[in-house]
C-alpha cells in the first residue's frame, strides 16, 4: 500500500511507545527458558517479537494474555519440545541469531527459516562461533535455512567479536548458559547490552575491551519484566519534531539504555533541544521521559566508535542531516548493507529522487545540495526503518509526496501512522 502525505505544519503532543523490541525479544527468550510463570508488561507490539513468540510456541512454550500483560509459562532447562515444523523467524534477525545459540544446546534437531529478506542475511557470523563451541549447524552459503543438530559436546569458548553485533554476542552467551565453564565474549566496539543486564552477567573491562561472561549459574529464572518504550521507534518522532517549526513533543517512559541513546547524543551535538527527565530503572534497564522542541541543527563529524550504538537510527538521522547546516556525511557503517535491506543503497536511492547530491561509499554516504523536486514518490524497499524515515521526509516535502509498500512498518511499530495522525496539527 502507498501512503500519500500533506506538508506538515507543526507537531504538538505526547506519546508513549510499546516496549522496546530488543528488550522484548530477550524477555520472551529468558521467560521461555526459565521454569514457571513469568509476566511481561508493555511487550513490544512488533511483528518481529511475534516471530520470537511463534518459534517458542513451536518449542512447547505457552503464552497467555491478561489485559495488556503477556504471561509466559516457561519450560525450564532441557525441557523444550522437539519442533514438528520448521521454525519460522519471519523478518527477524534477532530471532534467528539468538535462537541459534539456544538450539545448538538442545537434544533435538531443528530447521530455521525466514522470509525473503531474512533468507539473504549473513548467518556465518553466528555459525562460526557456535561451531567453535561444538555446535552442529549446516547451511548452504551460510544463509537460512539453517539445520541445527544435537551436539555431542558443547564447550565454553573465548570469542572476540569480528563484527560489532549484539545479536552474535547474545547467541554465544545464550549457548554459554548451558555450560558449567565460563564462555567469554570480547567486544572492541560496545554494542547494546540488554542480554548482560537482563541476565545479570559479569562484565569486565580490560584496556579498551569489554568482556562479558556466561555460564549455567546465570540460567534465567521466572520473573516479572516491565519493558520501557522503544527508543528506536521514538527516534522518527524525535527527528520529525526537531525539523518542524513551532513544535514540541513529550515522550513518556522510553528506554534510555546508554548503549541505545547514541543518536540523542549525536542530535544534541547537532544543537537539538532534547531534555531528559524522570529517569528510573526496571529489570536493570533505565528509562525516562523526553521533551523535544524544534531546533536549528548543524551537521557534525560522527565518530566511528558510536556507530554500533546508532546503527538502527542512521536512516532517520540522515533525514535530520539534510535539514541541518552543512553537509551530512556518515562512514564506517558498512553493517547497514546487511540489515532488512541494503540500507546505504536504499537511503541513497531515495535521496537521489529528491534532486539532492548523493555520494555513495562502500561504508556510508554523503548528502549535499538542495531538495529540487516539489513532489517525490519514495520506495520503502520493504524495510520498516526506511519506510518510516522517508515518511518523515515525505511529510516535510508535502504536495502529495508518498512512500510505497508501507505495511512493513509493522515489523517494529504497527501504530506508526496512527501516532503520526495524533500529533499533526
Ligand atoms: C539487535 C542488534 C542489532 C540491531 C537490531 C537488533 C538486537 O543488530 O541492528 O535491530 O536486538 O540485538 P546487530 O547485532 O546485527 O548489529
Amino acid at each position: 500500500m502507498k501512503k500519500v502525505f500533506k506538508k506538515i505544519k507543526t507537531v504538538k503532543g505526547e506519546l508513549s511507545f510499546a516496549g522496546d523490541k530488543s528488550i522484548s525479544h530477550r524477555a520472551v527468550f529468558f521467560a521461555s527458558m526459565a521454569e514457571g510463570k513469568s509476566v511481561i508488561r508493555n511487550i513490544s507490539s512488533s511483528e518481529d517479537v511475534k516471530s520470537t513468540q511463534k518459534v517458542f510456541s513451536e518449542l512447547g512454550v505457552e503464552f497467555f494474555h491478561d489485559n495488556s500483560d503477556l504471561i509466559i509459562q516457561g519450560k525450564g532447562r532441557n525441557k523444550f519440545k522437539a519442533p514438528v515444523k520448521n521454525l519460522d523467524c519471519g523478518n527477524s534477525g534477532t530471532t534467528a541469531r539468538l535462537i541459534s545459540g539456544l538450539l545448538v544446546a538442545q537434544k533435538f534437531s531443528s530447521v530455521l527459516i525466514g522470509d525473503n529478506s531474512l533468507s539473504k542475511r549473513p548467518m556465518k557470523r553466528v555459525i562460526e562461533p557456535l561451531s567453535l563451541m561444538g555446535g552442529k549447524i549446516e547451511s548452504v552459503n551460510s544463509v537460512l535455512p539453517l539445520q541445527i543438530f544435537p551436539s555431542e559436546s558443547l564447550r565454553a569458548i573465548e570469542y572476540s567479536l569480528p563484527v560489532a553485533s549484539a545479536q552474535v554476542k547474545s547467541a554465544v552467551l545464550i549457548a554459554g548458559l548451558h555450560l558449567n565453564d565460563e564462555t567469554k565474549v570480547i567486544e572492541k566496539f560496545i554494542t547494546r547490552d540488554h542480554t548482560e543486564r537482563m541476565l545479570g552477567l559479569p562484565v569486565n573491562t580490560i584496556e579498551n575491551f569489554k568482556i562479558v561472561s556466561s555460564s549455567e549459574k546465570y540460567f534465567p529464572t521466572a520473573k516479572e519484566y516491565f519493558i520501557p518504550g522503544d527508543i528506536s521507534s521514538a527516534a522518527f518522532f524525535i527527528v520529525l519534531t526537531l525539523i518542524t517549526e513551532n513544535s514540541e513533543l513529550i515522550i513518556k517512559d522510553v528506554s534510555l539504555n546508554p548503549t541505545r541513546t547514541g543518536f540523542i547524543e549525536v542530535l544534541k551535538k547537532m544543537n537539538a533541544d532534547i531534555k531528559i527527565e524522570n529517569v528510573r530503572e526496571s529489570s536493570n534497564e533505565p528509562f525516562g521521559d523526553l521533551i523535544v522542541r524544534s531546533s536549528h541543527l548543524t551537521n557534525i563529524r560522527i565518530d566511528p566508535s558510536i556507530i554500533p550504538n546508532i546503527i538502527d537510527e542512521i536512516p532517520v538521522l540522515s533525514i535530520a542531516g539534510i535539514f541541518a547546516e552543512g553537509n551530512f556525511e556518515i562512514r564506517n557503517c558498512e553493517e547497514l548493507r546487511y540489515k532488512e535491506s541494503d540500507r546505504i543503497n536504499a537511503i541513497c536511492e531515495n535521496f537521489r529522487l529528491t534532486g539532492l547530491d548523493v555520494e555513495e561509499f562502500p561504508d556510508g554516504f554523503r548528502i549535499s545540495g538542495e531538495i529540487k523536486k516539489a513532489k517525490v514518490n519514495f520506495n520503502s524497499f520493504n524495510d520498516h526503518r526506511i519506510a518510516m524515515a522517508f515518511s518523515v521526509l515525505a511529510m516535510m516535502v508535502g504536495n502529495e509526496s508518498s512512500v510505497d509498500e508501507i505495511e512493513c512498518v509493522g515489523i517494529s511499530n504497527p501504530t506508526f501512522y496512527e501516532q503520526i495522525d495524533s500529533l499533526i496539527k
